[in-house]
């Protein structure tokens, strides 16, 4: 069997359990990519931190550079845009296909990352970045690729769809729900990125990219968080048969001006909206999340799942490094994906058409 060096950028909640598995799973996933996947080097800050997962001492370095430079596949969990693109792009440069969980590098930079990744003929993918362990990107971007996706809508943060959940079933504040969610591990120290909805705003950006195939980065979404929902406005809604949920939404409209016919765009955007408790969306409960996706033949679909936790989210790294692998074993052109540009981003300030997302479920 040929061997495959994969360099593992990143040893927490989710980099340690992707070096578990490809350690304890090195036979299966040997046989399904017809080639031996060998850990190379765990790159980390620093190498004596204390880690979720005990693995081999000598795998861990503080040279990124170095371990890159030598593997065919660079899986990228650091987070934080530098040196995550600084390291991602020298990968690319040098032939590796990359593996990144990294929501908030691929909003801001996705575009420079695709088009290296394109030069370089290598893949580059990021299962990981949207919801966990959902497989949602590949099925957008391939199954549905011979139809044209016209609605998005996603529970796509755990963390605040497990706040307003609280509030909605026992009452609660915001505040004491926000603390229920930090005591429980699932925000974060500081939960600014989860609450403010700035981690579901780049995760919108990737989802909207992907379903309409034109760039839009993250100042094309519109983006207002949870911190100024009340338990009053959650009581009200529900008396009205009503959820309150943090969505991202990405929408095919009609552009300024042209009501009558003629160009569209697409509204990018995440708020706490309105649901019927009877959609589907409304059913997803606690931690977990969900998209929901209408498109011209398939109709509406859902995928629902773990959308953070170190083990739902190594399912989705393994998946794409498995895929990758497959196609450096086999040869031939990597694509990355296809972004044609026809459909643009409304202005932020047109994004928003309502609060309400209508019962218009079959
Ligand atoms: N903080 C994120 C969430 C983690 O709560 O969903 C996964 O991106």
């Amino acid at each position: 069997l040929r061997t495959l060096k994969v360099a593992l950028l990143g040893c927490g909640n989710v980099g340690a359990q992707v070096a578990r598995i490809l350690i304890e799973d090195a036979d299966t996933l040997a046989a399904r990519t017809g080639a031996r996947l060998q850990l190379s080097g765990i790159a980390v800050r620093n190498v004596n931190a204390p880690r979720d997962v005990e693995l081999p001492p000598e795998l861990f370095t503080t040279d990124a550079e170095t371990l890159v430079k030598d593997a065919d596949l660079v899986i990228e969990l650091m987070g934080g845009i530098e040196p995550a693109r600084t390291l991602i792009l020298s990968a690319l440069q040098n032939g590796a296909c990359v593996v990144t969980g990294n929501k908030a590098l691929l909003a801001q930079d996705g575009p420079t990352l695709y088009e290296e990744a394109d030069k370089a003929g290598v893949q580059l993918s990021y299962e990981a970045a949207v919801a966990g362990a959902i497989p949602i990107l590949r099925p957008i971007r391939d199954s549905l690729s011979g139809d044209r996706i016209t609605k998005v809508m996603g529970i796509v943060n755990g963390t605040t769809n497990f706040i307003l959940d609280q509030m909605d079933s026992t009452g609660a504040q915001f505040a004491d729900a926000l603390a229920e969610a930090q005591r429980l591990g699932y925000a974060e120290a500081d939960p600014t990125a989860d609450i403010e909805g700035h981690d579901a705003a780049a995760k919108a950006a990737i989802l909207a990219t992907l379903s309409f195939h034109t760039r839009f980065a993250l100042e094309n979404v519109h983006c207002e968080g949870i911190t100024s929902v009340t338990a009053a406005d959650i009581a009200a809604a529900k008396d009205a048969g009503f959820v309150i949920k943090l969505l991202a939404i990405a929408e095919k409209l009609p552009a300024a001006g042209t009501e009558t016919g003629g160009g569209e765009g697409v509204s990018v955007r995440v708020h706490p909206t309105l649901l019927p408790r009877e959609h589907p969306l409304a059913a997803v409960r606690g931690a977990f999340n969900a998209v929901f996706i209408e498109a011209e033949n398939a109709g509406e679909l859902m995928f629902y799942g773990q959308g953070a936790g170190g083990t739902p989210t190594a399912s989705a790294v393994l998946g794409d490094l498995v895929s990758a692998a497959r196609r450096l074993v086999l040869g031939g052109p990597q694509r990355t994906e296809t972004t044609t540009g026809h459909v643009p981003a409304l202005p932020i300030d047109a994004a928003i058409t309502s609060y309400y997302i209508g019962l218009d479920v079959a």
